[in-house]
């Protein structure tokens, strides 16, 4: 599902990812109106962390997003139990969701939690924090936006942390970590690393 690819796309994939990002920006349309703020979380997974969010702070539109599917079904089904109309879980890639995004909506704090650490050397461009994508989030960010990266592989906290410092869009904050509610691979992780930068 995802795109993150560097050699030029096939017509066939260019053609399904036009569908797939025009269905995403119709459902997107109906959750996110122009201008609107929002509480961002990419990998979502099971939903836990943003269940328990939203639940504390039902003023504020919390979307998941994740591309598995299975996995947006077990957080849809928290998220009904809960009755939780201020969230919303969307099975979806991150880059194709910033590309959908209503004009003018902006997020108040996003939220990456155990992403995929992509050990490997040669799949690191898997990886989500990378110089582009921490430049085009930002275009998305609203004044004083928090980003909130968590991870148990130290290697990529220290990466992470490098490609987030260089960005200019992203000072990094001593701030400490606001909500905490035990994530799926939280629960099984050893260790954690986090970090939080601020929009100017
Ligand atoms: C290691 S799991 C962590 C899940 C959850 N945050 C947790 O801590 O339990 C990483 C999640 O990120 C999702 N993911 C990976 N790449 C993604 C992308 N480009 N856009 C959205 N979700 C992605 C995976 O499907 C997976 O559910």
């Amino acid at each position: 599902m995802t795109t993150r690819v560097n050699s030029p796309l096939s017509p066939e994939y260019a053609a399904v990812l036009v569908e797939r990002r025009a269905n995403l920006r119709k459902t997107c349309a109906k959750i996110l109106k122009p201008g609107a703020s929002f509480v961002w979380e990419i990998g979502s997974g099971h939903g836990h962390f943003l269940t328990a969010y939203a639940a504390l702070h039902r003023e504020t539109t919390c979307v998941g997003i994740d591309i598995i599917a299975e996995r947006i079904a077990r957080a849809e089904r928290k998220r009904h139990r809960a009755g939780l109309a201020n969230l919303h879980f969307i099975q979806a890639d991150a880059d194709d969701f910033l590309a959908v995004l209503p004009e003018g909506a902006r997020f108040s704090a996003l939220y990456i939690l155990f992403p995929d650490p992509w050990p490997k050397r040669r799949h690191h461009k898997n990886r989500l924090i990378r110089p582009d994508f921490i430049g085009r989030i930002a275009a998305r960010a609203g004044q004083g936006a928090r980003l909130y990266f968590r991870t148990d592989y130290e290697p990529y906290f220290t990466e992470a942390r490098s490609v987030i410092a260089a960005n200019p869009s992203w000072p990094l904050s001593e701030e400490s970590w606001p909500f905490e509610s035990p994530t799926v691979f939280q629960s099984r992780a050893r260790a954690r690393h986090s970090l939080v930068a601020i929009a100017p």
